[in-house]
């Protein structure tokens, strides 16, 4: 959507708000021993209590509030009965709507002990999320932002999932503009509209290209092809004419 009245914004800002903060006290929670289904519940009860309710639920009838994938999972994973482990490397992607507005965001954890590489790449996801929010700015192209993250993850050795896109959101949780890509594009000729809203979520990973189901029943959870680990990082952003204004920061 194209954020047009200071209502709209106030609506976005306190969705986006609520999200950060689901994903903050999930993350405060992560330790070995717990299941990824009470991970869930912590969530659920944040969006809950905020008078929000989960999108991936709502809009695609998701089995959990919230998507946490561990370590060979890439994204989408099933909250269920999988206990957290030390060493292992859990994303956490909450979206959620309220007043018929939707925020979305993520974010990779590394459970002490955290490998070197885990650490890193845990490292350098985040950093490749914000070398793509610096790109920012209305009217300035799109593909400036793959393009950006592109050229870190060339330089450091790292590949990048080429299938799970950024996507617009605001007044759904994927909408215009869809398939925003992460990586370099030469085909994205499109420009930032002064109040567009989306989100940026590059995958980094050590060798993985694309995302695919395991074949099996659950058709939801992603893995990467080939196999390798990957963290995903993603905010939601508001294009302005000073820069991005980012929705989901945590206080
Ligand atoms: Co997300
Ligand atoms: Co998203």
């Amino acid at each position: 959507m194209i954020v047009t009245n200071d209502d709209e914004l106030q609506k976005l800002k306190e969705i986006g708000r609520i999200c950060a903060e689901a994903l903050k006290v999930m993350a405060a929670h992560l330790q070995p021993g717990i299941t990824t289904l009470e991970l869930d519940r912590i969530g659920r009860k944040v969006l809950e209590d905020n008078g929000a309710q989960s999108a991936p639920e709502f809009c695609y009838q998701f089995p959990g509030a919230t998507c946490i994938s561990v370590n060979e999972e890439v994204a989408h994973g099933i909250p269920g009965a999988r206990v957290i482990a030390p060493g292992d490397l859990v994303n956490i992607d909450v979206s959620a709507l309220k007043d018929g507005f939707f925020s979305d965001t993520g974010a990779s954890f590394a459970v002490p002990p955290v490998a070197p590489k885990a650490a890193r790449l845990t490292r350098d996801g985040k950093r490749a999320l914000w070398i793509g929010l610096n790109q920012v700015r209305a009217g300035a192209p799109l593909a400036q932002i793959g393009q950006a993250i592109g050229t870190f993850a060339r330089k450091n050795r790292y590949t990048l999932i080429r299938n799970l896109a950024s996507h617009g959101v605001g007044r759904s949780l994927h909408e215009e503009p869809s398939e925003l890509s992460t990586w370099p594009d030469p085909d994205e000729t499109r420009m930032m509209e002064d109040g567009l809203v989306f989100t940026i979520e590059p995958f980094l990973s050590l060798g993985g290209e694309w995302a695919e189901d395991g074949g099996g029943e659950d058709t939801w959870t992603l893995y990467s092809e080939p196999k390798a680990l990957t963290v995903q990082f993603e905010h939601t952003v508001v294009a302005t004419r000073n820069g991005p204004l980012i929705l989901t920061l945590a206080d």
